[in-house]
């Protein structure tokens, strides 16, 4: 068990969308089961703090070494390809569908081997964990052993996630999907009942339902589908209008519907539930009945840009009242990291607003919106997970960034830049700091992550005042 913690030092979180929360000196009491018991926004002495709370008279204290530090929520994923990892930085000249029969297919087929989706996995994890991604979720591949694997990895390690079996059984490779509806919707179901009984009450990883998107299910795998989301209630996860060859396939395929997101509609899947990655294209009679039906949307700002499937509107859907969170979408995505595709998100709106505006920019603290409050909403966990308040659980991550450069120019020459990009940190106001961290840091500068309060993830730059 995690003993009782109370972590000191500056806190930042968002509020809003806009307004991010700083709070120079503050302390936050973790109890044993990793929940948020007490927020002092001022702290007094160690011994006036243990007074106060007197249930934490033998609690850890947890105080940065560096005073160029800071606790930040945990970063959520709302979209990711665990096994398609191996294959970051791979595009060539391709767009979506050539993409995915290149590269995609042929590499998740590969993880029929347990022992491959193990290195694979466990890597992927632990890395993304090292980016200080809490919460994931994830799309494995059809198998069903390996994507058993990697609920129970992500358990083992702390990471909260939600892991989906992929389901394709139409107009996908020979050696690469479900021979019919009934294998579709039996291997989800195993999957299912697996993670149910490794974490009955959900309290790390949960299942998800993952048609891959309508191209690759037929209308009644789409319905059966929908179906055993009613059966279990568990959550599901597509892709949706991402890139303009899909959208005219699904038109080709699905003549009858009135658009891809009818598509979902008439088959049960857009629920409260369902993550939605991409809606770059959608009409707005799709963005309407997206937002009836409660669906929520992932923005995958990096892998938009690499396969060059266009600029999704999400000013404007966030406008409209949309929920948004981030996605990697590795590999589509190059990155494993929520905090660059903070600043992809802010790129991509920033092209946007070359044409549109300056109105569609998206800020910087929008953008770590996003990142943490708007991925919980995405994912369900928005009671549990996404900001530093009493009782929910303690999923953070503590952010240095290094040592305040000397003014000594000789030493200059001697640096070693190894920790990161430590040098442009120094004079300027927190929300400055933060500013510049969201553009300029990267893992290095995340040394520390905390699940439910267990720590998951440190650097070899982590040093505080208690041995964790
Ligand atoms: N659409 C269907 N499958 C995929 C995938 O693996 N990645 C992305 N980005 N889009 C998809
Ligand atoms: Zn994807």
């Amino acid at each position: 068990t995690i003993p009782k913690r109370i972590y000191i030092g500056t806190f930042v979180h968002s509020t809003s969308l806009t307004d991010l929360d700083i709070c120079e000196s503050g302390a936050i009491g973790v109890n044993e089961n990793g929940v948020i018991e007490f927020v002092d926004r001022e702290t007094s002495s160690i011994t006036d703090l243990k007074s106060k709370h007197s249930s934490y008279e033998d609690a850890q204290i947890v105080i940065p070494t560096n005073k160029n530090a800071f606790f930040f929520p945990g970063f959520i994923d709302t979209h990711t390809h665990a096994p398609q990892h191996p294959n970051t930085g791979l595009f060539g000249k391709t767009t979506l569908l050539s993409w995915l029969e290149t590269y995609t297919f042929p590499m998740e087929a590969s993880l029929s081997s347990l022992d491959k989706a193990r290195t694979v996995y466990s890597n992927f994890v632990s890395r993304t964990l090292s980016h200080g991604t809490t919460t994931a979720a994830y799309y494995a591949t059809v198998h069903v052993p390996a994507t058993n694997l990697l609920a129970d990895i992500c358990l083992k390690r702390g990471q909260r996630a939600l892991v989906g079996r992929v389901c394709m059984n139409t107009m996908s490779p020979e050696y690469y999907r479900d021979a019919s509806v009934e294998d579709a919707v039996r291997d989800s179901k195993a999957s299912i009942d697996h993670i149910r009984l490794i974490d009955p009450k959900g309290e790390i990883v949960q299942p998800i339902i993952t048609p891959r998107f309508a191209p690759s299910c037929t209308t009644e795998a789409l319905s059966a589908l929908g179906a055993l989301h009613r059966d279990t209630d568990a959550h599901i996860q597509t892709h949706i209008s991402e890139n303009k060859g899909e959208i005219e396939l699904v038109k080709e395929l699905f003549p009858h519907s009135k658009n891809y997101a009818d598509v979902y509609d008439t088959a049960g899947l857009l629920t409260p539930k369902t993550i939605l990655a991409h809606c770059v294209h959608l009409t707005p009679e799709e963005r309407k009945v997206i937002l009836a039906r409660e669906s929520k949307i992932s923005h995958c700002p990096a892998s938009n840009t690499a396969i060059t499937s266009g600029c999704a509107p999400i000013r404007s859907l966030l406008a409209e009242g949309h929920t948004i969170g981030l996605g990697t979408d590795v590999s589509g995505g190059f990155s494993p990291s929520i905090l660059e595709n903070c600043r992809q998100a802010i790129w991509v709106s920033r092209h946007l607003a070359m044409s549109e505006g300056d109105n569609v920019k998206l800020s910087t603290n929008e953008a770590l919106f996003l990142a943490t409050r708007g991925g919980a909403e995405v994912i369900g966990l928005q009671d549990k997970v996404g900001g530093f308040e009493v009782g929910k659980e303690w999923d953070a991550q503590m952010i240095d960034l290094g040592e305040v450069p000397g003014s000594d120019a000789e030493e200059a020459f001697e640096r070693d830049f190894s920790d990161g990009p430590c040098d442009v940190f120094g004079w300027e106001s927190w929300q400055e700091k933060v500013e510049k961290w969201v553009y300029s840091g990267d893992d290095r500068n995340t040394v520390a992550v905390w699940v439910r309060g267990r720590l998951v993830h440190k650097h070899k730059r982590f040093s505080t005042s208690a041995m964790i």
